[in-house]
């Protein structure tokens, strides 16, 4: 069903032209103004209930931030590239996000309306790389869903394990995994949960996502606050295990390895921007939301990570549950269950807060246009893009029940640095050709800060694998094909520019 008129329906350009829209000539080129896009959010235009403020968006934020990476990927981190440097390469990768956050900021302040980075594109670079970034971002959104869900039936199988309720192999692994299975029938089961509670609305999403952030935010602190007192320095010598003699194992190449590894552990901070059409106040809350949730989760992470590796030595970390192992180094064996318990929860939130940014992204390139209605249809009675999270669900739930981790993993976070990249441009962009536009936020030391977040965001993607760069150029290729058959004759930009 069509959004109904009234709060449903969408002021399009097409149907209340802005001459400034078009700021140059070529419509590949043309920029949405942002005077436009704003007009797009204001009361009474758009389809979303204003209902968060700061602390849900910091909540929003949390919940998207501390999953997978945390409670999987620093022990494998620890143990093969960086040893006790890991840390460092925490703090590495959270100056990265960080100068990109920056830059978020500024952007999602001045243009308060769902679509996170793709919005941004289309006000600073044009339709064309807007619709590249909005494309890019269902690899961070949609596959980073799917690949914490891939984690989230490794928790959940070894908590059934551990209470006598083994699932059997082939219902909990890929066809492709090392050891094959049939399909990951939990990592299914909970995109189909978490798509069907955020149809239901985001309100009640952002309840229970602030519930499960809670809960694991405690038992990060637990971890760490209870593991402190029974870590042996001796474990953090050498700090920087030295190199093997190949780039990236250990010494300095491996901390910066290490970096572009654990980088996914800060993914979705960002996804705290898309919901700036439902932010009560976004020129203000936007970047609480999103430097609030990377300051406090960078902190977690830095004692995290001290307190898994003072437990262990890093070549015992690289099991399938380093956590739990690191745990049960101290006298409360309980822990372990513990541990379980709110990586389960932690994931299940990351899960959410991702497939609510993918909806949001999706719904607002439909409503420019660039995709059928179908993804910005609005829900009649709960008001949510409930047909682009049903697609979604579909589309997550097979890449989750049939791909392996690994290579989920690594194209969501080349998909996101590109993102991020993309963001820091814009404003740049945005400085020269909007100066004096209102900004609730300002990106200090620009140009310096946005030049920053695109070189250490750029190694990043540099150090990652060949295949993932070539997935992403096969997804850029599929995207351009789209662009060219379907979104470049549908775009209400170029039709009202015709
Ligand atoms: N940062 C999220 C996680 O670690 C994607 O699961």
């Amino acid at each position: 069903m069509r959004a109904p008129a009234g709060p449903g329906s969408i002021r399009h350009p097409a149907m209340a032209p802005d001459p400034m829209s078009l700021t140059l000539p070529n419509p590949l080129f043309a920029r949405k103004s942002i005077a436009s896009l704003t007009a797009e959010a204001e009361p009474g235009t758009h389809s979303f209930k204003r209902t968060l403020g700061p602390l849900s968006l910091v909540g929003l934020g949390i919940g998207a931030i501390i999953g997978a990476g945390i409670f999987s990927l620093t022990g494998t981190a620890a143990a093969h590239d960086a040893g006790p440097a890991i840390t460092i390469s925490f703090i590495i990768a959270a100056i990265g996000c960080g100068f990109a956050g920056l830059c978020y900021s500024e952007l999602s302040g001045m243009i308060p309306v769902a679509g996170s980075a793709y919005t941004y594109a289309y006000a600073s670079l044009g339709e064309l790389v807007a619709w590249i970034i909005g494309w890019e971002l269902t690899l961070e959104y949609a596959v980073g869903a799917a690949t914490v869900s891939v984690s989230w039936s490794t928790y959940v199988a070894k908590l059934l394990a551990g209470w006598g309720l083994a699932l059997p192999q082939w219902l909990t692994s890929s066809p492709f995994d090392a050891h094959p299975g049939l399909v990951n029938f939990p990592a299914v089961a909970i995109i189909v949960l978490a798509s069907l509670l955020l149809i239901r609305g985001i309100s009640e999403s952002a309840k229970v996502n602030g519930a499960i952030v809670a809960l694991k935010v405690l038992v990060v602190c637990i971890v760490i606050g209870v593991g402190a007192f029974y870590v042996h320095p001796g474990n953090w010598q050498p700090f920087v295990p030295p190199n093997t003699g190949n780039f990236g194992d250990f010494g300095w190449s491996g901390v910066l390895r290490g970096a572009g590894t654990v980088f996914f552990a800060y993914i979705g901070f960002d996804a705290v921007s898309t919901a700036a059409q439902e932010t009560k106040n976004p020129g203000r809350d936007m970047p609480i939301g999103m430097m609030g949730s990377l300051a406090i989760c960078t902190v977690l992470y830095i004692g995290f990570s001290l307190v898994l590796t003072g437990l262990l030595p890093y070549t015992a970390l690289g099991s399938a549950a380093p956590v739990a192992d690191a745990i049960g180094q101290t006298p409360f064996p309980v822990l372990r269950s513990v541990v379980n318990l709110g990586a389960i929860l932690g994931l299940t939130s990351v899960i959410l807060v991702m497939l609510l940014g993918q909806s949001r992204v999706f719904y607002s390139m439909a409503r420019d246009g660039l995709l059928p209605h179908q993804f910005s249809d609005v829900h009649p009675v709960y008001r949510t893009p409930w047909k682009c999270n049903m697609i979604f669900m579909v589309f997550t739930g097979v890449l989750g029940g049939l791909l392996p981790i690994k290579e989920l993993g690594e194209i969501t976070s080349m998909g996101t640095l590109l993102a991020f990249v993309i963001v820091c441009i814009g404003v740049m962009v945005l400085r020269r050709t909007d100066p004096h536009h209102a900004r609730a936020f300002r990106t200090p030391l620009v140009p310096y800060v946005p030049i920053a977040g695109i070189v250490v965001c750029g190694a990043m993607m540099l150090g990652l694998p060949r295949l993932t760069w070539e997935l992403l150029f096969v997804w850029l290729a599929i995207g351009l094909v789209i662009y060219a058959t379907y979104s470049r004759s549908h775009s209400h930009l170029r039709r009202a520019s015709a």
